[in-house]
């Protein structure tokens, strides 16, 4: 009869399957670093610097950077000083937070993978650039009652 030393026992089929799952993890972990830092893709975050805003604000940084601060509201939802409406230049990079005013939004910019929610309270954040020109339709996405069917914006990129 064949003694087992005390201690862990793995089956071979075991060890196999457990070092390619961590070299998956690896990979993966390398991928999201070289994604972030090489590629530079922000990953859309709700952990901002920005305190939850009040009213809609387009700060223009450069020609081609700006910051915009969209606050969702019953219904509609204010880009600048109560507008709904705004005008930026094709190649734009523009830095988007967002925040509720009132009950919980959602927020989805059409030909982008802008798509967050406005929690009151909190603020959402993604980057996003607008390569070509167009009308680019903001929407509300999340049920947020009788006027959500009319709840839209417009980001028009010249
Ligand atoms: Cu706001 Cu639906």
């Amino acid at each position: 009869m064949v003694e087992k030393k005390p201690g862990l026992y793995l089956d071979p089929g075991e060890k196999v399957g457990l070092t390619m799952a961590l070299t998956m993890l690896v990979v993966f972990f390398a991928l999201i670093v070289y994604a972030a830092k090489g590629l530079k893709i922000d990953v859309p975050t709700c952990i901002t610097d920005v305190e939850p805003f009040q009213t809609g604000k387009l700060i223009k940084h450069s020609d081609k950077r700006y910051e915009l601060h969209i606050l969702a509201r019953m219904w509609l939802f204010d880009f600048n000083q109560g507008a709904t409406e705004i005008k930026i230049p094709a190649g734009s990079v523009v830095d988007i937070f967002v925040t509720s005013k009132d009950v919980v939004h959602g927020v989805h910019i059409n030909n982008t993978n802008f798509n967050l929610m406005a929690i009151p309270g909190t603020v959402g954040y993604m980057r996003v650039k607008f390569e070509h020109p167009g009308v680019y339709h903001v929407v509300c996405h999340e049920f947020c009652g009788v006027g959500h069917h009319a709840m839209q914006g417009k980001i028009i990129v010249h």
